[in-house]
């Protein structure tokens, strides 16, 4: 049975639940698949968030198994585990890639049509692991990378200046992670640079609040998981957005983490750059011009991208 656009959410924890939910809401499908290693946690949340459609607009939303991909026009992966107590990176990301090897291997044999997008994090190293393990094509496998940094960092810039976030154009590149950077030179508030258009509002946006600002984004997920333990509603938001641009083949500019193939000499990491998506994926990767020392940030953020997949034997 034909039941319209069809989304896989692989991971129904606090993520993954909250985006089959927020996704479920927004009217952009027909069909949810919930899938968790936990059947009943799968089950449950399915119920729950089946139960709210009433309320929203007509969605099947159901628990399944990784077989269940099939016809997705996307799967969605936010399984895995979260670091424990004294648990270094790479020992995470070791156990985290084990857990995508046998998600990754089904939701492609079940469906290998469909894109592959990775939240699971550290998702620039992990969306590299899934596309590496999938063998599909570069452009149909991407991560949510620095989509959530970038509406971190406009929401910050919208806030302090007093403007509609829609009216800020910003972007976080790089690592999803600590060396990601904000390359103010392409920055714009209603098309002006942030300088002229601090200038003709007589607005402060010095050296250290460009500082400030991007700190803020950059330890975003530390402050909030410091009160609350965990990030999900902007994440959420992020991978709907996503999801968005793929099922109505947008175009849309975002920055998805996406295999890089030479851009700024970087060659053979998934990180974060404006990329244009569309149904088909990442259809390109726009290497947008960058001061020399945004440059000289994008590649250190690649290098440490890098010794992560050499931990890994990638
Ligand atoms: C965050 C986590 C999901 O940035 O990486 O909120």
């Amino acid at each position: 049975m034909n039941r319209g656009t069809k989304v896989a959410v692989v991971g129904a924890g606090r993520v993954g639940s909250t985006f089959a939910y927020t996704l479920s809401a927004s009217g952009l499908v027909h069909d949810i698949v919930v899938i968790d290693a936990d059947a009943d946690r799968a089950e449950g949340e399915a119920m729950d968030i089946a139960h709210a459609v009433p309320f929203h607009r007509p969605v099947q939303v159901r628990a399944g198994d990784l077989a269940d991909a099939a016809g997705a026009v996307v799967t969605v992966i936010t399984a895995g585990a979260a670091q424990r107590p004294g648990e270094t990176r790479p020992a995470l990301l070791q156990r985290n890639v084990e857990a995508l090897r046998g998600i990754v291997e089904e939701v492609v044999y079940a469906n290998p049509g469909g894109l592959l997008l990775v939240a699971t994090n550290p998702v620039d190293a992990l969306t590299f692991a899934a596309l590496r393990l999938s063998g599909l094509p570069s452009a149909k496998v991407l991560g949510s990378g620095t989509v959530l940094d970038s509406a971190r960092l406009r929401a910050e810039l919208a806030t302090r200046y007093g403007v509609d976030p829609r009216n800020v154009h910003a972007y976080v590149l790089g690592e999803h992670g600590d060396t990601e950077l904000v390359p103010w030179s392409t920055t714009r508030l209603a098309n002006m640079r942030l300088q002229d258009y601090c200038a003709l509002t007589g607005s402060s946006c010095t050296a250290a609040d460009m500082e400030q600002v991007a700190l803020r984004v950059r330890d975003a997920a530390y402050e909030i998981i410091r009160r609350k333990g965990a990030t999900n509603f902007a994440i959420a938001a992020a991978l709907t957005r996503i999801v968005e641009a793929i099922v109505r083949d947008e175009s849309s500019v975002l920055t998805v983490s996406t295999l890089l193939q030479g851009q700024y000499g970087i060659d053979g990491v998934c990180l974060s750059l404006p990329a244009v998506v569309g149904r088909q994926g990442v259809r390109h990767v726009l290497p947008i011009p960058l001061a020399e020392e945004e440059e000289q940030a994008l590649r250190r953020s690649a290098d440490v991208i890098r010794q992560a997949l050499q931990s890994l034997g990638l």
